[in-house]
Protein backbone atom coordinates (compact mmCIF):
# COMPACT_ATOMS: atom_id res chain seq x y z
CA UNK A 1 0.00 0.00 0.00
CA UNK A 2 1.56 3.55 -1.06
CA UNK A 3 0.46 6.81 -1.90
CA UNK A 4 1.87 6.86 -6.20
CA UNK A 5 2.77 10.30 -7.19
CA UNK A 6 2.04 10.15 -10.92
CA UNK A 7 3.72 12.81 -13.20
CA UNK A 8 4.16 14.10 -16.74
CA UNK A 9 7.40 16.25 -15.60
CA UNK A 10 9.02 16.53 -12.50
CA UNK A 11 8.21 19.98 -11.05
CA UNK A 12 9.32 21.46 -7.78
CA UNK A 13 5.71 20.92 -6.83
CA UNK A 14 6.05 17.23 -7.41
CA UNK A 15 9.46 16.98 -5.64
CA UNK A 16 8.35 18.94 -2.62
CA UNK A 17 5.40 16.39 -2.09
CA UNK A 18 7.69 13.14 -2.39
CA UNK A 19 9.77 14.84 0.45
CA UNK A 20 6.64 16.17 2.40
CA UNK A 21 5.73 12.30 2.32
CA UNK A 22 8.87 11.15 3.61
CA UNK A 23 8.64 13.54 6.99
CA UNK A 24 5.05 11.80 7.31
CA UNK A 25 6.26 8.34 7.02
CA UNK A 26 4.09 7.95 4.22
CA UNK A 27 5.25 5.08 2.05
CA UNK A 28 5.66 6.91 -1.28
CA UNK A 29 6.74 6.23 -4.73
CA UNK A 30 6.78 8.98 -7.71
CA UNK A 31 5.67 7.46 -11.20
CA UNK A 32 6.21 8.65 -14.69
CA UNK A 33 3.29 8.24 -16.11
CA UNK A 34 4.69 8.46 -19.59
CA UNK A 35 6.13 5.04 -19.28
CA UNK A 36 2.17 3.75 -18.99
CA UNK A 37 -0.17 2.62 -21.12
CA UNK A 38 -3.87 1.28 -20.38
CA UNK A 39 -4.05 -2.13 -20.98
CA UNK A 40 -0.27 -3.10 -20.24
CA UNK A 41 -0.70 -5.13 -16.77
CA UNK A 42 -1.16 -3.39 -13.31
CA UNK A 43 -0.09 0.37 -12.70
CA UNK A 44 -1.27 0.09 -9.30
CA UNK A 45 -1.55 -2.59 -6.41
CA UNK A 46 -4.59 -2.90 -4.37
CA UNK A 47 -5.20 -0.31 -1.88
CA UNK A 48 -2.61 2.26 -2.93
CA UNK A 49 -3.86 5.81 -3.68
CA UNK A 50 -2.86 8.20 -6.45
CA UNK A 51 -1.77 11.60 -6.38
CA UNK A 52 -2.54 12.70 -9.45
CA UNK A 53 -0.06 15.61 -10.87
CA UNK A 54 0.39 15.34 -14.22
CA UNK A 55 0.89 18.92 -15.72
CA UNK A 56 -1.49 18.47 -18.92
CA UNK A 57 -5.35 18.90 -17.13
CA UNK A 58 -6.42 16.63 -20.18
CA UNK A 59 -3.93 13.41 -19.53
CA UNK A 60 -4.25 14.00 -15.61
CA UNK A 61 -8.22 13.57 -15.92
CA UNK A 62 -7.91 10.92 -18.32
CA UNK A 63 -5.27 9.22 -16.39
CA UNK A 64 -7.44 9.43 -13.39
CA UNK A 65 -10.58 8.01 -15.16
CA UNK A 66 -8.55 5.27 -16.19
CA UNK A 67 -7.66 4.25 -11.87
CA UNK A 68 -10.98 4.86 -11.24
CA UNK A 69 -12.20 2.23 -13.52
CA UNK A 70 -9.98 -0.32 -11.62
CA UNK A 71 -11.27 0.98 -8.57
CA UNK A 72 -8.17 2.82 -7.16
CA UNK A 73 -8.64 6.48 -5.35
CA UNK A 74 -7.27 9.05 -7.18
CA UNK A 75 -7.15 12.49 -5.72
CA UNK A 76 -8.78 14.61 -6.72
CA UNK A 77 -11.54 12.47 -8.65
CA UNK A 78 -11.83 12.83 -12.30
CA UNK A 79 -14.87 14.49 -11.52
CA UNK A 80 -13.61 16.70 -9.71
CA UNK A 81 -11.13 17.19 -12.77
CA UNK A 82 -13.73 17.92 -14.97
CA UNK A 83 -15.67 20.43 -13.33
CA UNK A 84 -12.28 22.20 -12.48
CA UNK A 85 -10.61 22.19 -15.93
CA UNK A 86 -13.50 23.38 -17.83
CA UNK A 87 -14.14 26.88 -17.11
CA UNK A 88 -18.44 27.13 -18.00
CA UNK A 89 -18.45 23.29 -15.88
CA UNK A 90 -17.33 25.44 -12.65
CA UNK A 91 -19.28 28.84 -13.35
CA UNK A 92 -22.39 26.33 -13.77
CA UNK A 93 -21.65 24.33 -10.92
CA UNK A 94 -21.18 27.33 -9.06
CA UNK A 95 -23.91 29.59 -10.55
CA UNK A 96 -26.26 26.31 -9.50
CA UNK A 97 -24.85 26.42 -6.01
CA UNK A 98 -25.47 30.46 -5.45
CA UNK A 99 -21.74 31.16 -5.00
CA UNK A 100 -21.11 34.91 -6.37
CA UNK A 101 -19.11 35.24 -9.24
CA UNK A 102 -18.10 37.49 -12.13
CA UNK A 103 -21.73 37.73 -14.33
CA UNK A 104 -21.16 36.27 -17.66
CA UNK A 105 -22.27 35.24 -20.69
CA UNK A 106 -21.84 32.39 -23.21
CA UNK A 107 -22.37 32.72 -26.77
CA UNK A 108 -21.63 30.32 -30.28
CA UNK A 109 -20.71 32.68 -32.77
CA UNK A 110 -18.40 36.36 -32.81
CA UNK A 111 -21.92 38.45 -33.81
CA UNK A 112 -23.47 36.66 -30.75
CA UNK A 113 -20.78 37.26 -28.56
CA UNK A 114 -20.19 40.79 -29.14
CA UNK A 115 -23.99 41.38 -28.56
CA UNK A 116 -23.44 39.90 -25.26
CA UNK A 117 -20.57 42.04 -24.45
CA UNK A 118 -22.50 45.02 -24.98
CA UNK A 119 -24.93 43.81 -22.64
CA UNK A 120 -22.59 43.08 -20.18
CA UNK A 121 -20.63 46.62 -20.63
CA UNK A 122 -17.75 47.14 -21.91
CA UNK A 123 -14.67 45.95 -20.85
CA UNK A 124 -15.03 42.84 -20.58
CA UNK A 125 -13.19 39.90 -20.62
CA UNK A 126 -12.80 36.93 -23.07
CA UNK A 127 -11.74 33.77 -21.81
CA UNK A 128 -10.91 29.80 -23.29
CA UNK A 129 -13.06 27.49 -21.63
CA UNK A 130 -9.95 25.56 -20.99
CA UNK A 131 -6.61 26.72 -20.04
CA UNK A 132 -4.80 28.39 -17.29
CA UNK A 133 -1.53 30.39 -16.17
CA UNK A 134 -3.24 33.16 -17.55
CA UNK A 135 -2.93 32.07 -21.27
CA UNK A 136 -5.46 33.68 -24.03
CA UNK A 137 -7.12 35.87 -22.24
CA UNK A 138 -8.30 38.90 -23.52
CA UNK A 139 -8.97 42.22 -21.76
CA UNK A 140 -11.75 43.87 -24.61
CA UNK A 141 -12.11 47.58 -23.53
CA UNK A 142 -14.68 48.46 -26.51
CA UNK A 143 -17.06 46.90 -29.47
CA UNK A 144 -14.51 47.43 -32.34
CA UNK A 145 -11.75 45.69 -30.13
CA UNK A 146 -14.23 42.72 -29.31
CA UNK A 147 -15.19 42.37 -33.01
CA UNK A 148 -11.48 41.56 -33.89
CA UNK A 149 -10.82 39.61 -30.70
CA UNK A 150 -14.49 37.49 -31.32
CA UNK A 151 -13.23 37.33 -34.97
CA UNK A 152 -9.85 35.98 -34.55
CA UNK A 153 -10.87 33.67 -32.10
CA UNK A 154 -13.74 32.19 -34.14
CA UNK A 155 -10.69 30.93 -36.43
CA UNK A 156 -8.59 29.26 -34.34
CA UNK A 157 -11.08 25.87 -33.84
CA UNK A 158 -12.95 23.98 -31.91
CA UNK A 159 -11.54 24.98 -28.73
CA UNK A 160 -12.48 28.11 -29.49
CA UNK A 161 -16.08 28.32 -30.61
CA UNK A 162 -17.78 28.54 -27.51
CA UNK A 163 -17.56 31.87 -25.92
CA UNK A 164 -16.50 32.71 -22.35
CA UNK A 165 -17.44 36.35 -21.35
CA UNK A 166 -17.00 38.24 -18.72
CA UNK A 167 -17.26 41.39 -17.18
CA UNK A 168 -14.23 42.86 -15.95
CA UNK A 169 -13.90 43.49 -12.52
CA UNK A 170 -12.18 46.88 -10.82
CA UNK A 171 -10.14 44.46 -7.94
CA UNK A 172 -7.96 47.15 -7.08
CA UNK A 173 -4.74 45.38 -8.43
CA UNK A 174 -5.04 42.29 -6.91
CA UNK A 175 -7.07 38.79 -6.54
CA UNK A 176 -6.55 35.97 -4.03
CA UNK A 177 -5.73 32.73 -4.05
CA UNK A 178 -6.49 30.54 -1.41
CA UNK A 179 -5.56 26.65 -0.77
CA UNK A 180 -8.40 24.52 0.42
CA UNK A 181 -7.47 21.02 1.90
CA UNK A 182 -10.19 18.36 2.62
CA UNK A 183 -12.48 21.30 2.48
CA UNK A 184 -10.44 23.52 4.66
CA UNK A 185 -9.33 26.71 4.05
CA UNK A 186 -5.63 26.23 5.11
CA UNK A 187 -3.84 29.56 3.63
CA UNK A 188 -4.18 31.89 1.31
CA UNK A 189 -1.92 34.28 -0.76
CA UNK A 190 -2.47 38.08 -2.40
CA UNK A 191 -1.49 38.25 -5.95
CA UNK A 192 -0.27 41.88 -7.08
CA UNK A 193 0.16 43.00 -9.71
CA UNK A 194 0.07 46.35 -12.53
CA UNK A 195 -0.84 44.02 -15.24
CA UNK A 196 -4.72 43.20 -15.21
CA UNK A 197 -3.59 39.50 -14.89
CA UNK A 198 -2.02 38.68 -11.57
CA UNK A 199 -1.32 35.08 -11.82
CA UNK A 200 2.47 34.51 -10.33
CA UNK A 201 3.57 32.55 -13.74
CA UNK A 202 2.79 36.20 -14.94
CA UNK A 203 4.95 38.01 -12.44
CA UNK A 204 1.96 38.45 -9.80
CA UNK A 205 3.75 39.04 -6.64
CA UNK A 206 2.87 36.88 -3.62
CA UNK A 207 2.10 37.83 0.00
CA UNK A 208 0.38 36.00 2.84
CA UNK A 209 -3.34 37.11 2.70
CA UNK A 210 -5.24 36.51 6.48
CA UNK A 211 -8.51 35.24 5.69
CA UNK A 212 -11.73 36.19 7.75
CA UNK A 213 -15.06 34.10 8.29
CA UNK A 214 -16.79 35.48 4.94
CA UNK A 215 -13.72 34.19 2.82
CA UNK A 216 -13.44 31.28 4.80
CA UNK A 217 -17.11 30.56 4.65
CA UNK A 218 -16.89 30.94 1.15
CA UNK A 219 -14.14 28.74 0.22
CA UNK A 220 -16.42 26.41 2.57
CA UNK A 221 -19.22 26.57 0.49
CA UNK A 222 -16.78 26.33 -2.80
CA UNK A 223 -15.68 22.49 -2.33
CA UNK A 224 -19.11 21.16 -0.96
CA UNK A 225 -20.10 22.88 -4.36
CA UNK A 226 -16.90 21.45 -6.30
CA UNK A 227 -15.84 18.75 -3.92
CA UNK A 228 -11.91 17.27 -3.92
CA UNK A 229 -9.20 16.85 -1.53
CA UNK A 230 -7.04 19.55 -2.98
CA UNK A 231 -8.55 22.76 -4.56
CA UNK A 232 -7.32 26.20 -5.24
CA UNK A 233 -9.57 29.35 -5.28
CA UNK A 234 -9.29 32.69 -6.83
CA UNK A 235 -11.13 35.04 -5.43
CA UNK A 236 -11.33 38.87 -6.63
CA UNK A 237 -12.34 41.50 -4.16
CA UNK A 238 -15.02 43.63 -6.13
CA UNK A 239 -16.39 46.74 -3.97
CA UNK A 240 -16.06 44.82 -0.48
CA UNK A 241 -17.83 41.77 -2.13
CA UNK A 242 -16.26 38.84 -2.39
CA UNK A 243 -16.38 36.97 -5.84
CA UNK A 244 -15.28 33.23 -6.76
CA UNK A 245 -13.83 33.35 -10.39
CA UNK A 246 -12.04 30.35 -11.14
CA UNK A 247 -11.29 26.71 -9.07
CA UNK A 248 -8.33 24.73 -10.04
CA UNK A 249 -7.50 21.71 -8.72
CA UNK A 250 -4.75 21.52 -7.14
CA UNK A 251 -2.21 23.21 -9.20
CA UNK A 252 1.10 25.01 -8.62
CA UNK A 253 1.97 26.30 -5.04
CA UNK A 254 5.93 26.62 -5.01
CA UNK A 255 5.44 30.74 -4.63
CA UNK A 256 2.63 29.89 -1.37
CA UNK A 257 4.79 28.59 1.13
CA UNK A 258 6.90 30.97 2.13
CA UNK A 259 4.95 33.85 2.28
CA UNK A 260 2.28 32.29 3.83
CA UNK A 261 4.77 29.53 5.59
CA UNK A 262 2.34 27.05 5.95
CA UNK A 263 3.45 23.62 5.07
CA UNK A 264 0.64 22.86 2.10
CA UNK A 265 2.79 20.00 0.15
CA UNK A 266 2.37 18.43 3.71
CA UNK A 267 -1.42 19.18 4.04
CA UNK A 268 -2.28 17.63 0.83
CA UNK A 269 0.08 14.21 1.28
CA UNK A 270 -1.73 13.49 4.16
CA UNK A 271 -4.99 14.50 2.80
CA UNK A 272 -3.89 11.95 -0.49
CA UNK A 273 -3.10 8.85 2.22
CA UNK A 274 -5.99 9.61 4.57
CA UNK A 275 -8.37 9.43 1.33
CA UNK A 276 -7.30 5.97 1.00
CA UNK A 277 -9.47 4.78 3.28
CA UNK A 278 -12.39 6.92 2.79
N1 LIG B 1 -13.27 39.12 -15.11
C1 LIG B 1 -12.07 39.50 -14.70
N2 LIG B 1 -11.87 40.77 -14.19
C2 LIG B 1 -10.65 41.17 -13.77
N3 LIG B 1 -9.56 40.38 -13.81
C3 LIG B 1 -9.67 39.13 -14.29
C4 LIG B 1 -10.94 38.65 -14.76
N4 LIG B 1 -10.76 37.36 -15.18
C5 LIG B 1 -9.47 37.08 -14.98
N5 LIG B 1 -8.79 38.13 -14.46
C6 LIG B 1 -7.35 38.14 -14.12
O1 LIG B 1 -6.70 37.17 -14.90
C7 LIG B 1 -6.19 36.11 -14.07
C8 LIG B 1 -6.35 34.77 -14.74
O2 LIG B 1 -7.72 34.49 -14.96
P1 LIG B 1 -8.35 33.05 -14.64
O3 LIG B 1 -9.79 33.13 -14.96
O4 LIG B 1 -7.98 32.66 -13.25
O5 LIG B 1 -7.65 32.14 -15.73
P2 LIG B 1 -6.42 31.09 -15.62
O6 LIG B 1 -7.07 29.75 -15.61
O7 LIG B 1 -5.62 31.33 -16.84
O8 LIG B 1 -5.68 31.36 -14.31
C9 LIG B 1 -6.94 36.24 -12.76
O9 LIG B 1 -6.19 35.72 -11.68
C10 LIG B 1 -7.12 37.74 -12.67
O10 LIG B 1 -5.94 38.40 -12.23
MG1 LIG C 1 -6.54 31.40 -12.35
Amino acid sequence: MALLIIFTRLRLEEKLLNEAAKRENIPCELRNVTDFYYGGGNFCAPGDVVLARCVSHNQNESVAALLESENVRVVNPSGVMRLCGNKLSTTLALQTAKIPQPNFRIAFTPESALEASRELGFPVVCKPILGSWGRLLAKVNDPEAAEAVLEHKSMLGAMHNVFYIQEYIEKGGFDVRAFVVNGEPICAINRTSEHWITNTARGGRATNFTMDGDVEELLKRTHDTIGGEFLAVDLFNSGGRWLVNEVNDGGEFRNSIEPTGVDIPGAVVRAAWEARVR
